[in-house]
C-alpha cells in the first residue's frame, strides 16, 4: 500500500467513525461546533480553516455562493469538517436560518465568529445615507442579529464563546472613516452588553480588533501580485508601529482560535487588538532636516 492510499484509507474510515483525524490530539477546539459569519473570504475563511484543522465542525456563510462552496471543498479536501450556507447578515430570517441550520447539522453551537463586515469612505458631509445604513445595517446590525440568534443555542447548553469582528478603527478614526469607525464601535458596544449579559450562563463574549490585514478589503481589486507587494513592503514601515507590517488573515485567525480556547475562560466583555503594534505607538513623520 503507497502512502497516499494508506493516508486516504485512514481518513475514509476515520470519517465513517466520525472522527476529525487532521486535528492534532491536543488541538483546542477538537470537536467543537464553530459558526463563522463571512467566511467566503480574507480573515473568515483563514478562521474557517484554522478552526477546521483543531477538528472542530465548521458552519460558514457569506453571501457569494461559488466562493462559499469553493472554501468548504478546500476544507474537506484537507481532512476537514465544513459546511457553507448562503446567507446575508442584514437580514434576519436568513441569520436566524443560518444559525439554526449549523446548529441542527452538528448538533449544537460551541464557538461564533461573528466577522462578516464591509467598508465604505467618504468625508462625514459627503457620505450617503446609503453608505451609513449599508454598513451600519451589515457591520451592526449583523453583528447584533448574529448574537440574537445564536444565545437561545448557547443558554440551552449551557457554556458558549462569542468573538465579533470589531478592528482598530473603533479606536483610532480617518477623516474619511466615520460611518466604519461608528460600526466597529457599536460592535463593542454590543459585546459589552452582552458579556455582562450572559457571563453567569457560562456564555463569554469578547471583541477582536485587527488591524490592517492583507486580505480583498484593503487589496485593490485587478492590482498584480507585485504591485501589492511593493505598497505592502512600503506601508509597513509608514504605518504600523511595532511589527511594521500588514498582519496575515492567518495571524488574526489564530488570535481568534485562541482566545476561543477553554483556558481563556475568563476573558470577557473585552476588545482584543491584534496589530502588531500599531495602536501601541504613533507613527511620527519629521520634516526633513529636523532632528528625531
Ligand atoms: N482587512 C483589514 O484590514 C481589517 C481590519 C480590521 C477589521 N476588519 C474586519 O474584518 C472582517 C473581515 O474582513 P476581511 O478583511 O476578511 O475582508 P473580506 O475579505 O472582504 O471579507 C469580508 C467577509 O464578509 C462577508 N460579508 C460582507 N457583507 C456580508 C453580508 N451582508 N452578509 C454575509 N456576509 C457578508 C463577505 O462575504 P460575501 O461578500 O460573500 O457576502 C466576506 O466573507 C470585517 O468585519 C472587517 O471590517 C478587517
Amino acid at each position: 500500500m503507497n502512502n497516499n492510499l494508506n493516508r486516504r484509507t485512514i481518513l475514509t474510515a476515520a470519517a465513517a467513525a466520525g472522527l476529525a483525524i487532521a486535528a492534532p490530539a491536543h488541538a483546542k477546539a477538537r470537536g467543537k461546533v464553530v459558526l463563522i459569519t463571512g467566511g467566503t473570504s480574507g480573515i473568515g475563511k483563514a478562521t474557517a480553516k484554522a478552526f477546521a484543522a483543531q477538528g472542530a465542525k465548521v458552519g460558514f456563510c457569506g453571501r457569494r455562493e461559488q466562493l462559499g462552496r469553493q472554501v468548504e471543498h478546500e476544507i474537506r479536501k484537507a481532512g476537514g469538517e465544513a459546511t457553507y450556507i448562503r446567507a446575508d447578515v442584514r437580514k434576519p430570517d436568513e441569520v436566524r436560518a443560518f444559525v439554526d441550520a449549523v446548529a441542527i447539522r452538528y448538533g449544537g453551537l460551541d464557538i461564533a465568529f461573528n466577522n462578516a463586515g464591509i467598508g465604505a469612505s467618504g468625508m462625514p458631509h459627503e457620505l450617503t445615507l446609503e453608505q451609513w445604513d449599508d454598513v451600519m445595517d451589515t457591520n451592526a446590525r449583523g453583528v447584533f442579529l448574529a448574537i440574537k440568534y445564536e444565545i437561545p443555542h448557547m443558554l440551552k447548553a449551557g457554556h458558549g464563546v462569542i468573538i465579533c469582528t470589531s478592528s482598530t478603527a473603533a479606536e483610532q478614526a480617518r477623516p474619511t472613516g466615520a460611518v466604519y469607525s461608528a460600526g466597529k464601535r457599536a460592535v463593542q458596544g454590543i459585546v459589552k452588553a452582552a458579556a455582562v449579559a450572559y457571563g453567569t450562563k457560562g456564555i463569554r463574549i469578547n471583541a477582536i480588533l485587527p488591524g490592517t490585514t492583507d486580505t480583498p478589503f484593503v487589496r485593490p481589486p485587478g492590482i498584480p501580485d507585485e504591485a501589492w507587494a511593493k505598497f505592502k513592503a512600503a506601508y509597513g514601515p509608514l504605518n504600523i508601529d511595532g511589527i511594521e507590517r500588514m498582519a496575515e488573515p492567518e495571524e488574526i485567525a489564530n488570535a481568534v482560535v485562541g482566545l476561543a480556547a477553554d483556558g481563556f475562560g475568563y476573558l470577557n466583555g473585552a476588545s482584543v487588538v491584534v496589530d502588531g503594534g500599531a495602536t501601541a505607538g504613533r507613527k511620527m513623520v519629521m520634516p526633513p532636516g529636523f532632528p528625531n
